[in-house]
């Protein structure tokens, strides 16, 4: 077996091996792109693939990363896969060892699986992958959470606002869609409120048209919604946030469904409402229902 770094020449052949064995996720090319050489702290170093010694072929990859957070260096397993037909060789051992001991001669203390927001695919291991926990648990990994992806149908649902937007501005809420012009405004309030956001907000300043709502009081932003700004062209939701000021007066349904009326207008028929957080809430206002489970697990280096 022949370790080497990922790179465009072997692209559509690891994107194509990844597809037909990770069975519940047919990841299609251009989102194999966003995750990897799409990802701003993509690092050749940490994405690597296994040949077959034999004729060369892909059968293994891992794509390790590096996220600054505000309590130090998070290293994450962003993606890893092996070719069915050579499990149980080592091979994701051995892929695994090599992003560890670079993750260590960087002095990161923390390793997670997956959940390298803002562009991550899934937020955890799907446990119905249950190779990846047996994988993970050997090599020292610990369950310390779990979470959910809610999906809505958005042909099945109305998602009108003209009223409730109506009713927040007798109370002086104003709902509205941010112009770039805005965009400095709105990245100072979410960096005081919901700092591990700001890549999300700012790239939803990049679609046409932006894919973000927010609401304010007293020329105040105080609340924002977003979506297509992970996984894009998939239709996922997210993320929002309400500060306390504001909570409890039906801002955030508002906001989100704003949002889901107009992925639904741009012909998406279901939404993904990713890493979720506050289930009621999403099904009381768009009936979302849970879609797939995900074991956070993580492990502490010396
Ligand atoms: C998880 C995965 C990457 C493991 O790849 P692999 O090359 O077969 O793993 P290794 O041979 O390096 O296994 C290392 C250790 O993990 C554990 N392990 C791996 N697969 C296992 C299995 N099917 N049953 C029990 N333990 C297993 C074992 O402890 C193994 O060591 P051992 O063989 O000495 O007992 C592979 O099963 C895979 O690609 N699955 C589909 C993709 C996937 O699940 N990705 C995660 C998405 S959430």
């Amino acid at each position: 077996m022949i370790i080497r770094n990922f790179n465009e020449d072997i692209f559509l052949e690891t994107a194509r091996m990844c597809r037909q064995n990770m069975e519940l996720d047919r990841i299609p090319d251009f989102l194999f792109r966003e995750k990897t050489f799409g990802d701003f702290n993509f690092n050749p170093e940490l994405t690597l693939v296994t040949l077959d010694d034999y004729n060369n072929k892909v059968i293994g990859f891992i794509q390790g990363v590096v996220r600054e957070r505000k309590d130090g260096k998070v290293g994450y397993i962003k993606l890893l896969c092996v070719d069915s037909n050579f499990r149980r060789r080592g091979i994701a051992r051995e892929l695994y060892a090599h992003v560890e001991n670079s993750f260590r001669e960087n002095k990161i203390q923390l390793i997670r699986i997956y959940e390298s927001y803002p562009n991550y695919y899934m937020p955890g291991v799907d446990p119905f992958y249950t190779e990846a926990i047996a994988f993970f648990e050997r090599l020292g990994f610990k369950k310390f959470n779990d979470t959910s992806n809610l999906i809505v149908d958005l042909s099945a649902n109305n998602f009108s606002t003209e009223e409730d937007i109506e009713k927040l501005k007798s109370n002086e809420i104003i709902c509205y869609r941010p112009s770039k012009e805005e965009k400095e405004e709105v990245l100072n309030w979410v960096e005081k409120s919901f700092y591990g956001w700001i890549p999300e907000v700012s790239r939803a300043f990049e679609n046409n048209p932006i894919s973000l709502f927010c609401a304010k009081m007293n020329d105040e932003v105080l609340a924002f919604s977003a979506y297509e700004v992970n996984n894009i062209g998939t239709g996922w939701f997210g993320p929002m946030g309400t500060d306390d000021k504001l909570r409890g007066k039906g801002v955030g349904g508002v906001l989100l469904k704003l949002c889901l009326n107009e992925m639904k207008e741009l012909g998406f028929t279901k939404a993904i409402i990713p890493w979720v957080g506050p289930i009621p809430f999403y099904m009381f206002y768009a009936n979302a229902k849970v879609q797939r489970v995900f074991w956070r697990y993580e492990k502490k280096l010396e």
